[in-house]
């Protein structure tokens, strides 16, 4: 709660996202965000809770990439990669999300949470990984920063 509150307070650069667990249609549904989503899209955290993620979409993000990450939740797996999603006035940006399941005490999944960052694309540097093409923007150093590394977030398997 003490890291939502830092998020809340309009400090944290990365963003949260806790959703139901509904993988399909009309799921997963946003039950949670912080102010640090609603700026980088650009719209109210009042305009983005009950909608589903998918509205920030558009022509140049990869369905390819969008069958992995449907995969992932489906089979109750982490899924951690990079789209290309849309504000509210219709301009691109590029977001790194790590998304996992949260479970209950019987292995249910109650909710999917993620964290989610800006990355530009590297330039003059030959394609390799993902991780090698894009580089995070606006570093944060709340106090968010620490705990998000101790649970390896963003980190590459
Ligand atoms: C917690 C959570 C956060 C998500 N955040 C985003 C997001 O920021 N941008 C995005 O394009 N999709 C996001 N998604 C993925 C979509 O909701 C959806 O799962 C994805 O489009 C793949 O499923 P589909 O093939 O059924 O559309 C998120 C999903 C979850 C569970």
């Amino acid at each position: 709660m003490v890291y939502f509150g830092v998020g809340c307070s309009g400090l944290a650069t990365v963003g949260m996202v806790g959703t139901d667990p509904m993988v399909g249609p009309p799921g997963p549904l946003r039950r949670y965000a912080n102010a640090a989503c609603g700026r980088r899209g650009g719209r109210g955290l009042d305009d983005i809770i009950g909608l589903s993620p998918r509205f920030m979409q558009g022509k140049q993000t990869r369905l390819e990439t969008l069958e992995t990450f449907h995969r992932a939740l489906a089979a109750g797996e982490r899924f951690h990669g990079y789209l290309a999603n849309y504000r509210g006035d219709g301009t691109k940006y590029r977001v790194e999300i790590d998304c996992r399941p949260l479970r209950a005490a019987d292995g249910r999944i109650e909710n999917f949470v993620s964290f989610e960052r800006e990355v530009i694309r590297r330039l003059g540097r030959p394609a390799g990984s993902a991780a090698g093409r894009y580089e995070p923007i606006g570093v944060s150093n709340d106090a968010l920063t620490g705990a998000l590394s101790a649970l390896s977030v963003f980190k590459h398997t």
